[in-house]
């Protein structure tokens, strides 16, 4: 099967690193790809919302199945691309219809699904600049801290936990009168703080039926500790104590098993992977949000514990045969440690020389490129997370502690990682 894949960050390698050990795969293309990504195929340079250029790709190339790494593409309805193209339509394309996508691309949206389905969530209300005054009000007597969230894509910014009511106010004008977000803030979702821990779970599904394929704790912010500002994630454990038979239960009977029933009954076109943000409220989950993808870096520890071939649960869920999946994992802790950009997430240089990724890989460890590209024969930063080391350890902590010697190796100017991840565990 030749198979392209759209993302060029760390999720994406973890993903072409996992593709690549099926023999379902024969020729794998990454667009646009990264430094790590070249290991396992051909990285076109083609933008992943460049819908046209890749379906010249997927034509040239033979391509039989298109997965789909990055929210972007999907909300903008490449999957309605591909079904209505004749010379497409055919091609498996792992990922849902724009219209699914919005559990993702719209929060009021979301918000509403998980009301109409009566999955546990967090008490909301959302606005515009039709009842901005309303909103005000709705504010000024809300407990604190409130949420406040951009109801469009905002780069993983568009969400505000305020402390005081003149804090949420000063937010809530610059998202919908000085539209901080464009459009996307042009509606806000206002919402209860969930006080616990946060867990993503990922599942994949038909829309029908569905497997679950693994699930992580992700470190979101940039200091240790959890301090400091939120990030696209830091590194990740898995699997997770509290993630136990009783907890696992809850969430598939209250959120898994409703969200699908839900996507069925509704004929929303869904037909990937399910990424449930969730909250651990004293044992009960509640959705924080749900993403239309894999997350990142939660994919560098899912990958390496899936035991099952995802090629072929891929190719099982464009089948009708997703039910009779054997989904397998292996018995070990995992955990990434992210390596990011000085400065980041806020400014930070590009184009530095990664000194030491060579002679790196062990049994226990694999470093996954997040931010890096090939210039004149040197593999150099390109982002602000930039390389992700994950290791297999029979605890997370002896995990994470292999982690930290495989990147103690690497260096760039002004790198950082977090030497605490995991450490409740
Ligand atoms: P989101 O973009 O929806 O993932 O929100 C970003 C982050 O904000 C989440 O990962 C949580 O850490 C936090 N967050 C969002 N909603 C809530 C909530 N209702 N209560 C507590 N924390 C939240
Ligand atoms: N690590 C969180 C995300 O991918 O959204």
């Amino acid at each position: 099967m030749n198979i392209l894949l759209l993302g060029s960050g760390g999720r994406e390698h973890a993903l072409a690193w996992k593709m690549s050990k099926s023999h379902h795969c024969d020729n794998l293309f990454i667009a646009p790809g990264n430094a790590g990504t070249a290991q396992f195929g051909v990285n076109l340079e083609i933008s992943v919302t460049d819908f046209e250029s890749i379906k010249r790709t997927c034509i040239d190339q033979k391509i039989n199945m298109v997965v789909v790494g990055p929210e972007e593409p999907l909300v903008k309805g490449i999957y309605d691309f591909f079904q209505k193209d004749e010379q497409l339509e055919h091609i498996n394309v792992v990922g849902p219809s724009a219209e699914a996508a919005q559990l993702e691309g719209s929060k009021a949206f979301s918000k509403k699904f998980m009301q109409r389905h009566a999955i546990p969530t967090a008490g909301y209300a959302e606005f515009t600049v039709e009842n901005f005054e309303e909103g005000k009000k709705y504010i000024s007597q809300h407990p604190l801290p409130v949420v406040l969230k951009a109801d469009g894509l905002a780069a993983g910014k568009g969400v505000v936990i305020a402390i005081t009511h003149e804090e949420a106010l000063q937010v809530f004008e610059e998202m919908i009168i000085n539209k901080q977000f464009g459009e996307a803030s042009s509606k806000v979702v206002i919402e209860e703080f969930l006080q616990g821990i946060e867990v993503s779970v990922f599942a994949l599904t038909d829309g029908e039926v569905y497997q679950v394929i693994g699930h992580a704790k992700d470190y979101k912010r940039i200091g240790e500790g959890d301090t400091g500002l939120n990030t696209g994630g830091m590194g990740c454990v898995s699997p997770v104590p509290f993630m136990d038979g009783t907890f696992m239960t809850k969430v598939e009977e209250r959120i898994i098993k409703p969200t699908i029933n839900g996507l069925s009954k509704e004929k929303l076109n869904y037909h990937g992977f399910v990424f449930f943000g969730l909250m651990n409220v004293q044992g009960e989950p509640f959705v924080i949000e749900y993403n239309c993808r894999m997350g990142d870096p939660e994919t560098e520890v899912v990958m390496p514990l899936l035991q099952t071939d995802i090629v072929a649960l891929f190719a099982a869920m464009d089948n009708g045969t997703l039910a009779n999946a054997n989904i397998e994992f292996y018995p070990h802790s995992c955990a990434t440690v992210m390596a990011v950009s000085g400065g980041y997430p806020g400014d930070y240089k590009k184009h530095l020389p990664i000194e030491g990724l060579t002679d790196l890989q062990t049994d226990d460890s694999i470093v996954f490129h997040a931010g890096t590209k090939q210039l004149d024969n040197k593999v150099v930063t390109n982002g602000g997370r930039v390389i992700a080391v994950t290791s297999y350890g029979n605890n997370i902590a002896e995990a994470v502690e292999k982690s930290k010697q495989v990147l103690d190796k690497i260096s760039f100017e002004g790198m950082y990682y977090r030497r605490d991840i995991g450490y409740e565990f």
